[in-house]
């Protein structure tokens, strides 16, 4: 086992899912424990990637009218796009329909099954279709299924199974004697009452009757494998297990896995009991983080608030998201994003503490010092108050470490930023201004170096957070191409940043972000006695014409309409607006499908995908809807399909 190295992974996500800000959230975490890792020299190997198997990835592609394969080859690009957006830096991207990962699916259950551990027997039991899972009579939740309120069916299957009851004493023990192995905590603390009560084995197969879709069962070819023993096994493909020894026992050793709460039964109940099975240990860590709402709401497709992350990418950039997760709420707990907190961080937290403290400090050095770094004083020519500041530097680094050794992002950030108010605070103190207007030229000197030294720092512990800022900061600071002063390492000592180098003054990093307008106050909006003229305020909500022109609005005629079965408001439409798509709207409670066809409609054409219980839609309707009930909105004449509506 190597100890220089480290292995992080996210979940693999659903293909079908759009991505929201849970999967950034898991993944830019993910991100940012690979790049501080790396910059302090050890070898990572960081793994994302999707889920591509089971029912719902079927049925969704039989509604597209694809192949299964073919609707996952589209759909991973989202995913991939996405993390290239937000500067993710993984080593891998593994898709479980890879030929890679179904020969190590196999030669896992092949090992399995020799050795006694999956066994075949008759089940009976309440079976959630969506969700894929059996529940015993005491799961259900008023006769529904406990994980998503759906309703539940009863069947009847032979299946196979695999022995997880056996490991149970063996996984409590593990739990126990590893403090670290499941965190935070409360989490912990969670599993170990789940295994209060005797774990049940585990069924692992679906017949293909039922189910096609999935890795083949390689000792009973009627069978594929259940989803998740399928999707867990992604984490030892990856690294190299039964193809790359060598690879497998150096990273594997040291993995932790990144998991929303949700996950946590698969991730530390089957998962090690699986590995323990195969003859392999279980991850070093499973760290489960906390769930994000959204404006104080459960983010749900239904309600409408997923909050799109290109959006928020195109609106505040990368880097300002990604602090602004890993800064807001601990890791572990759960959060809110909203709008406003967001913007309230970037003003504060990054254009006025980190963006000004640049700012000003490259403003001195270019009126006092053309630009150029002074030479590193000796400690003699420092004063007490550079001394000072310079312990602070330590303190900032040594937190920094000790937090980001338990994934306490948050409380990095928080130590990095005291840094950073101690460097504001340092210039008030040491007062380069005065200096300079005394003519003390030998302290002045001393005081340019310390800070931009202490700045050379604060982009370094940055970096791992925002690379985008990160390098700017190099840039600005002159030493893009001295790779050894980006390091973790570079920081043990103090004074790695070279004096004669010369400094680049860029753009603000961070312009402030004012949500609501202001009016400005012009000579010629002003009325005779100097007072402004009426004029409608401008604020938040009001668009420009620009904005407008961004959703494409056209006609569309209805071709064919049906209820969507067991749901009781949504109908699947087709509608021609140009191309034939697939629209799903909830208004059965309004219209009856036959009733639709032949209408010609308005329709938003350039909606993202989404899906309605388990129906992909293309598009939107527009509609009104009052206490009267809801009116589709029509046309007044005879209107082609695929006009533009403006
Ligand atoms: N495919 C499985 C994972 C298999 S891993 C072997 C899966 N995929 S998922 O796409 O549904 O979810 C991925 C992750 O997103 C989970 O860790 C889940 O906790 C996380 N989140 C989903 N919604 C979330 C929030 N609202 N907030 C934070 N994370 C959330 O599960």
């Amino acid at each position: 086992m190597s100890e220089n190295t480290f292995y992080v992974t996210t979940p693999i996500y659903y293909v079908n899912d759009i991505p929201h800000i849970g999967h950034v959230y898991t993944t830019v975490a993910a991100d940012v424990i690979s790049r501080y890792m790396r910059m302090s020299g050890r070898k990572v190997m960081f793994l994302t990637g999707t889920d591509e198997h089971g029912q719902k990835v079927e049925q969704a592609a039989r509604d597209r009218g694809k192949t299964p394969q073919e609707h996952c080859d589209e759909m991973v690009v989202r995913f991939k796009d996405l993390w290239r957006r937000f500067n993710i830096s993984n080593d891998d991207f593994i898709r479980t329909t890879e030929e890679r990962h179904i020969k190590v699916v196999q030669h896992f259950l092949q090992k399995l099954f020799d050795s006694g551990d999956i066994f075949k027997s008759s089940y009976s039991g309440w079976y959630c279709v969506p969700d894929e899972r059996f529940w015993t009579e005491k799961d259900l939740d008023d006769g529904h299924c406990p994980d998503c309120g759906r309703e539940v069916v009863q069947l009847e299957e032979s299946n196979y199974f695999f022995k997880m009851s056996k490991y149970q004493d063996w996984l409590i023990k593990h739990i126990e004697d590893n403090a670290n192995f499941i965190r935070p905590e409360t989490r912990r603390n969670e599993m170990l009452g789940f295994l209060r009560n005797p774990l049940e084995d585990l069924c692992i197969s679906r017949p293909k009757s039922r189910l096609n879709w999935g890795v083949e069962i390689p000792f009973d070819t009627d069978y594929v494998t259940y989803v998740w023993f399928d999707a867990l096994i992604n984490y030892v493909t990856s690294p190299g297990y039964t193809t790359d020894d060598e690879r497998f026992a150096a990273f594997w050793p040291n993995c932790t896995h990144l998991i929303g709460k949700d996950i946590l039964t698969t991730h530390t109940i089957y998962w090690p009991t699986m590995l323990k099975g195969e003859g392999l240990a279980p991850p070093a860590r499973v760290f489960a983080h906390g769930w994000w709402t959204i404006e104080g709401h459960k983010m749900s497709k239904s309600v409408g608030n997923v909050v799109e992350p290109n959006m928020l990418l195109d609106k505040y950039g990368a880097d300002a998201i990604r602090y602004f997760l890993l800064r807001e709420v601990p890791f572990g707990l759960d959060g809110d994003f909203s709008h406003s907190a967001l913007v309230g961080r970037i003003n504060s937290d990054l254009a006025n503490d980190i963006g000004n403290l640049l700012q000003r400090s490259l403003g001195m050095l270019e009126k006092y010092r053309d630009g150029v770094i002074p030479p590193a004083p000796d400690d003699s020519e420092m004063g007490d108050l550079s001394m000072e500041f310079v312990k602070a530097s330590h303190k900032a680094v040594n937190e920094l470490d000790e937090h980001m050794a338990v994934l306490s992002f948050d409380r990095a950030l928080k130590a990095v930023w005291e840094f950073i108010g101690a460097a504001n605070k340092y210039i008030d103190s040491a007062a380069p201004w005065t200096l300079a207007k005394e003519g003390k030229e030998a302290k002045l000197d001393s005081v340019m170096y310390t800070l931009f030294e202490a700045i050379r720092q604060v982009a370094v512990m940055i970096n791992p957070f925002m690379p985008e800022t990160g390098q700017k900061m190099f840039r600005q600071l002159g030493i893009t191409q001295k790779k050894e002063l980006h390091t973790f390492t570079s920081l043990e000592i103090w004074g790695g940043l070279p004096g004669g180098t010369k400094t680049f003054r860029g753009p603000a990093l961070f312009p402030r972000i004012e949500e609501v307008q202001e009016v400005d106050v012009k000579e010629d909006k002003k009325d005779e006695g100097g007072r402004m003229k009426e004029e409608p305020q401008k604020t938040a909500n009001v668009i420009g014409i620009e904005d407008f022109a961004k959703v494409e609005l056209v006609t569309g005629k209805v071709l064919e309409a049906e209820a969507v079965p067991k749901s009781k408001k949504l109908i699947r439409m087709i509608v021609d607006t140009g191309e034939k798509r697939q629209i799903v709207a909830g208004i059965a409670e309004y219209y009856e499908p036959d009733d639709l066809v032949g209408r010609t409609i308005a329709v938003v054409g350039n909606l993202a995908p989404a899906k309605l219980m388990g129906v992909e839609s293309n598009g939107m309707l527009l509609a009104a809807h009052d206490d009267n009930g809801l009116a589709l909105v029509t046309f007044d004449k005879e209107v082609g399909v695929g006009v533009r509506i403006k």
